[in-house]
């Protein structure tokens, strides 16, 4: 059967067959009208929801009144919505790390969408995690899909000044740490980070993905900022609720969308943005579900020659009301313009380019999206380095970083794991000065942590009382897309699968250059062989469940992390 005739034939379509498809599709729609639903409700095209609220994810907190805003927009379009749960990952309450679960929330949205009987399927996602892997997911299944995102928190307000998760989170507690803020103020900032529904209110791996959703064509324009708590977001809602149902039947799916072009277009977005470092870790693993190799190399390349834009923290001062404010992503692409691809097909049926051409309403805030001729940055945020530390490549935010330490030499302070980092760091005997380089090793995808946001190791105790901002810091880690410095991060291939880095120790010279793409490790071939000889055998430990399957399949940080099965 092809896959072409799967589609289209709502509730009863392609029932599990023991021989008799009649009695197999009246079995089916009489279980669906014990939920009440009528002959003529059950004659529709049906239209999936992949529905992801929890109570431990404040971020889809609106779920509810979203739902019932893209149902809205099904059925006006004269087809049945009908929602399905998969799991949702709030970020910050998933432990040991979101990432970990990325994949499990790929699979289930995956095997959710092929088992029951949709005809097309909105993905309804929003915090870090959730949209890659509803993306991720949707490929493999490769049914019409179109994506919804929660839209971004709206700021609160402390001492005159806005505050937004996350950025603000960091700063305040830098503050904290050195002294400058005292325990009851950070308190009062604790209840002001973050107050109301929706995303982390800068550009951070959430803002960033919903602005890749949406050059990647998968969303409706203009969907990635619009604030989550705006009538805007329910009426994109509605819309792509809408826009479902004239998927059906089509043969505009995630494949024919997700192409090499519009993997280019959605790098060069991240790159114009200085968006999360997470980002390219999650859309490699997207272009990878489609068949598609993204190489650091090549996206030097690209960084080279596309300017940052957009002006948001951690980079700049503004937050995503302020972008949306300012015209969003069209205007961001707008202003791209010629080193976009034109001819990537987006989930409205229109190319990129005439998405590009169409009239925006009103003038761009060039306060907060910059034109090309003045950018923020003449060089993309982000860029990868390679070397004898990192050789399959290592990711650096440099928009984000003190300038001075992009072009740097000094000592390694290595930390051998997560625990020995936090018994460590803030010891006020740690031999440690502002030029050396904080290493951390065994925080990568197949470490007992499995790469967390451990990447913004702490500036230690001492030197920040001292007024030290920023340290050159590496490891095999990711850091939060809300987090700033001189940050090396998801170095390849990581420590626990015998990488160069998990053979640094306290005293070696290491060397960057991010102009050059280098990051080496100025130790001799021969005492790294003696090293790697003298490394004891890590302790096999025994693994079950889920946790078995992550370790034993997931790939490294340049593949995206995905399964190797996937
Ligand atoms: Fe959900 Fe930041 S915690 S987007
Ligand atoms: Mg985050």
């Amino acid at each position: 059967m092809t896959k072409k005739s799967d589609t289209g034939r709502g509730i009863a379509g392609s029932p599990t067959n023991y021989g008799d498809p009649d009695f197999a599709a009246y079995l089916r729609r009489s279980f669906a009208k014990s939920q009440g639903y009528s002959t003529e409700a059950l004659g529709r095209p049906v239209v999936g929801i992949a529905y992801t609220p929890s109570g431990f994810n404040n971020c889809h907190r609106h779920f509810p009144e979203l739902l019932e805003a893209v149902k809205r927009g099904v059925l006006m379009a004269g087809a049945l919505p009908l929602e399905f749960p998969t799991i949702s990952l709030g970020e910050v309450f998933t432990s040991p790390t979101s990432l970990k679960f990325r994949n499990l929330m790929a699979m289930d949205t995956e095997e959710m969408i092929r088992a029951q009987p949709m005809d097309s399927v909105v993905l309804m996602g929003g915090c870090d995690k959730t949209v890659p892997a509803q993306l991720m997911g949707a490929i493999s299944a490769d049914i019409p899909a179109i994506q919804l995102v929660a839209g971004p928190m709206s700021t609160g307000r402390h001492r005159g000044e806005r505050l937004g998760a996350c950025t603000d989170c960091r700063r305040f507690w830098a503050k904290f740490r050195a002294g400058e803020v005292d325990a009851e103020e950070i308190e009062t900032v604790e209840g002001r980070l973050a107050t109301t529904a929706g995303t982390c209110a800068v550009m951070g791996t959430a803002s960033t993905m919903a602005c890749l959703t949406e050059t990647l064509g998968m969303s409706l324009p203009g969907c990635a900022a619009i604030p989550a708590v705006h009538s805007d977001r329910l009426r994109m809602a509605e819309a792509t609720g809408k826009r479902a149902v004239e998927l059906i039947g089509s043969d505009l799916t995630p494949s024919r969308i997700i192409t090499p072009a519009a993997i280019r277009n959605a790098l060069r977005m991240l790159l114009a943005l200085s968006g999360s470092t997470n980002a390219l870790l999650h859309l490699t693993a997207i272009a990878r579900r489609a068949g598609i190799q993204v190489d650091l190399h090549e996206f030097n390349r690209l960084s080279d020659e596309t300017p940052v834009l957009v002006n948001l923290k951690p980079v700049g001062p503004h937050y995503m009301e302020d972008l949306f404010a300012a015209g969003g992503v069209p205007a961001i692409l707008k202003e791209l313009g010629g080193l976009m691809e034109r001819d990537a097909l987006t989930v409205t049926g229109q190319t990129l380019g005439e998405l590009i051409d169409a009239p925006m309403i009103d003038p761009v805030d060039r306060t907060v999206i910059k034109s090309r001729a003045e950018p923020v940055d003449p060089q993309g945020g982000l860029v990868a380095v390679f070397g004898s530390l990192a050789p399959r490549g290592a990711v650096v935010k440099r928009a984000a970083a003190d300038p001075r330490l992009m072009e740097h030499e000094g000592r390694a302070v290595v930390f051998g794991s997560l625990q020995d980092l936090a018994e460590r760091i803030d010891d006020p005997d740690l031999d440690v000065s502002a030029d050396d380089i904080l290493i951390l090793q065994n925080a990568g995808p197949k470490s007992d942590s499995g790469m967390p946001e451990a990447g913004y190791l702490p500036i230690p105790r001492k030197l920040a009382k001292a007024g030290v901002k920023d340290m050159l810091r590496i490891s095999d880690a990711r850091m939060s897309g809300t987090a700033y410095g001189a940050i090396v991060l998801h170095v390849a291939p990581e420590a626990a699968v015998g990488g160069p880095l998990g053979l640094a120790r306290t005293g070696d010279r290491v060397r960057i250059s991010v102009s050059e793409h280098r990051l080496d490790l100025l130790v001799s071939p021969e005492e790294l062989d003696r090293r790697r000889a003298d490394l004891m055998a890590p302790d096999v430990k025994r693994r079950r469940g889920y946790d078995r399957l992550y370790n034993d399949h997931v790939l490294q940080a340049d593949e995206g992390a995905d399964f190797d099965f996937c």
